[in-house]
């Protein structure tokens, strides 16, 4: 898979060329080191405003993080209907701007920094996982913000289910399958082509519609004993 050069206005412009030279030597120490930033207490109870949603019945659960304006949640709600669905993003404004639809799911603004440990510790774990266009962050500097560059990344891991990320930046999801490589974990990459009326989110129609070639991962994250 290559990585587009920089120039092209319909592609992610980023000077790096191939895997980080850190990313092997970031994750090991991610994966290998308690991260200790502290969980903000609105998060705490954001999580207890949830909890009996979560734990009503014995319906598996979907997260979608970093979900925008929650149509991917709303979209996946209708596709797993027998699943719940909880659709996460920090930007109150992304949040705010949610149109709702019929399904088991809900949109809150949430870091996920904060939820992806508070939902481990509080024994909830999801099936499905899904990531659609997460920021790229595409300055080599940057590294520590893509999420499999951050220390929140064994947090992701931990949760388990089957995660899906997808991004407008192939070597963002080169890098992801990487880094799970690193940390234990097999995945598969995959050149993705929606088309008008199957877009999973705002930013997969904005994308789309303005040519990027669109990449897909899908990893096991689960343990022997974890829910399938
Ligand atoms: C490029 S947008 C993609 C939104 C949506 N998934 C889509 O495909 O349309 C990235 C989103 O990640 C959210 N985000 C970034 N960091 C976050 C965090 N720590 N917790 C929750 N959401 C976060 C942003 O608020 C933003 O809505």
């Amino acid at each position: 898979m290559t990585t587009p050069a920089p120039g092209n206005s319909r592609d992610v412009i980023s000077a790096q060329r191939g895997i980080h030279q850190h990313l092997e030597a970031t994750v090991r120490k991610h994966v290998s080191t308690p991260w200790r930033k502290p969980v903000a207490d609105f998060s705490r109870t954001t999580l207890d405003g949830l909890l009996p949603w979560l734990t009503a019945g014995d319906r598996p659960l979907i997260i979608d993080a970093c979900c925008g304006t929650g149509m991917s949640t709303r979209l996946l709600a209708a596709r797993y209907p027998h699943c719940r669905v909880l659709g996460l993003d920090k930007s109150a404004q992304r949040v705010g701007r949610h149109q709702g639809g019929g399904g088991d799911y809900q949109v809150v603004r949430a870091d996920v920094q904060d939820m992806w440990r508070l939902l481990r510790d509080a024994g909830i774990k999801p099936v499905m996982h899904t990531l659609f266009y997460p920021n790229p962050y595409p300055k080599a500097a940057q590294l520590g913000s893509r999420w499999y560059g951050s220390p929140a990344f064994p947090a992701l891991l931990n949760l388990g289910g089957h995660l899906q990320v997808r991004s407008n930046w192939a070597l963002y999801i080169e890098e992801f399958a990487f880094a799970l490589k690193v940390a234990g974990y097999e995945s598969e990459i995959s050149q993705i082509t929606p088309t008008a009326g199957d877009y999973i989110s705002l930013f997969e129609k904005k994308y789309s519609e303005s040519g990027h070639v669109l990449t897909a991962l899908s990893a096991n994250l689960n343990r022997a004993g974890d829910p399938v």
